[in-house]
């Protein structure tokens, strides 16, 4: 049997400790695995594309631990009723091969980019920052509001989003979370929200070049945690922002972000930083208060590795039953994978229920 975590159990799980200390603790086990970057087998994601969205397979392996997640991006399945982004995952036992947790990771998905936007932000953004505009109110944005809220001490959120349903169901959500001391403000614009702001968060969703923030809009000292730019063709900055003089640039894991972050849109040999050098002080963030700092992040499978196996072990510390799958046959003899098949068969013909093909 196969541990499993469907949503249902995902949202226990999560609801037990809090959304927000769930994310904390999430943080440190993405941020222990960024500080062993090398511990990693590495490659860009398969990515399968379509005209309407994506579909990637994400794996990574330390050695010991082998995970996979499949995931989808399109953009316009909210107007038939669909969420933009769905993903599940396995994490995998490299001794034998075998399968250890099937997990949803839909809603782990949202709570890991939350998790390592706030890493990335912890070491690039100003430490006095606590205004954050949040551009883009679907899905991902009430986790990146929680995370930005309680780890880095956010507290007043500018929200925009082309969608004014979108917004109001944000403000909802975090009105029902009654986020202390966190001072909710509705903006007519991007432009709006972004104007002193100390952190600006992009995750909209859709499948083009969009300009969501463009050169006149961003100031000196703020931190850019731009997330929806994820797909070849599929960015959100203006490529004169990413090229001012005095910004820097921090990516998940480079040759994945060149295909499909906003550097896309620069030369090859653009400087950019990793997140590993970052957080393990081998590169620097920020160098002065006046600096711009750019997460430039895609999601890279080690945040999904990290996840898994978080969500794996909290999943195990509970006494009691917990869900299982049947997923890998549970054998006697391991080289008579055929006997079960075979008295099934028999069993079913004894009671009349077999249909004998007819050869051609
Ligand atoms: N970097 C990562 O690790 C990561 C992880 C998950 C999702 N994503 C990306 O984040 C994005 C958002 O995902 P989601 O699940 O919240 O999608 P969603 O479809 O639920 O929400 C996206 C929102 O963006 C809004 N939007 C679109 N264009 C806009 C514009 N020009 N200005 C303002 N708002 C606009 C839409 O109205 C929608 O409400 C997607 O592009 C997804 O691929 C990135």
């Amino acid at each position: 049997m196969v541990d499993y975590i469907g949503t249902e159990r995902l949202l226990e799980l999560v609801a037990r400790i809090g959304t927000a200390q769930f994310i904390t603790g999430l943080a440190a086990e993405i941020e222990a695995d960024f500080l062993r970057w090398n511990d990693f087998e590495k490659s860009a994601r398969h990515a399968t594309h379509s005209e309407v969205g994506v579909i990637e397979l994400m794996p990574t392996c330390d050695g010991r631990l082998y995970s996979f997640k499949y995931v989808n991006g399109h953009p316009k399945n909210t107007s038939q009723g669909l969420l933009t982004v769905t993903a599940f995952g396995v994490l995998a036992d490299v001794e034998t091969g075998y399968p250890l947790l099937l997990s949803e990771m839909t809603y782990a998905t949202a709570l890991r980019t939350a998790a390592t936007a706030v890493l990335a932000a912890r070491t690039l953004a100003r430490r006095s920052s606590r205004i954050m505009a949040l551009i883009g109110n679907g899905a991902q944005s009430e986790f990146q509001a929680v995370a930005f809220h309680h780890m880095l001490g956010i507290r007043e959120l500018r929200l925009y989003d082309t969608d004014l349903r979108a917004t109001l169901k944000l403000e909802r959500n975090l009105a029902l979370l009654n986020l202390p001391g966190l001072h909710i403000v509705r903006c007519g614009s991007t432009a709006q929200a972004v104007g002193g702001a100390d952190i600006v968060t992009t995750v909209t969703a859709d499948k083009c070049k969009a300009i969501i923030l463009t050169p006149e809009m961003i100031e000196p000292g703020m931190h850019l945690n731009a997330l929806g730019g994820d797909c070849p063709g599929k960015t959100e900055l203006h490529p004169d922002i990413l090229r001012r003089p005095d910004a820097s640039i921090v990516v998940e894991f480079e040759p994945q972000s060149r295909i499909e972050g906003e550097v896309q849109q620069l030369p090859q040999s653009f400087p950019v930083t990793e997140l590993s050098a970052v957080l393990s002080g081998n590169a620097p963030g920020r160098t002065s208060d006046r600096d711009v700092t750019i997460f430039d992040s895609v999601g890279f499978a080690l945040e999904d590795f990290s996840t898994l196996r978080y969500l794996h072990r909290l999943h195990n510390e509970e006494r009691g039953a917990h869900p299982q799958i049947d997923l890998v046959p549970d054998l006697d003899d391991p080289k008579n994978l055929f006997a079960r098949l075979a008295s099934r068969v028999v069993s079913a013909r004894a009671k009349g229920h077999l249909v004998v093909a007819q050869s051609a």
